[in-house]
């Protein structure tokens, strides 16, 4: 059975030593998250450099998907930054 993680309630598999990003990506997933305005934004640089990849894991907001390794049943959603109240 391959691992997986959920993102936004739904499971995502992965190979051991990807990244979330990658993982997503994998999935055709690209939207990560979306800014104060309400654009969406996804992995860019995939280096841990732009932050546009940013997510939320286990409740911790601003955690760059592209340098946090997949982990089984880890639970990430969706970043929607106008829901942070500052915390961006
Ligand atoms: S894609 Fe640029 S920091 Fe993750």
């Amino acid at each position: 059975m391959p691992s997986a993680f959920l993102m936004d309630g739904k499971p995502v598999t992965f190979t051991p030593g990807q990244s979330i990003a990658e993982a997503l990506l994998a999935k055709g997933i690209t939207a990560v998250r979306k800014t104060i305005k309400g654009n969406s934004r996804g992995i860019f640089c995939n280096m841990g450099i732009c932050g546009e990849c940013r997510v939320i894991v286990e409740g911790a907001p601003n955690i760059c998907s592209c340098q946090e390794p997949a982990r089984e049943g880890l639970v990430v959603q969706t970043q929607i930054d106008a829901e942070l109240g500052g915390r961006v």
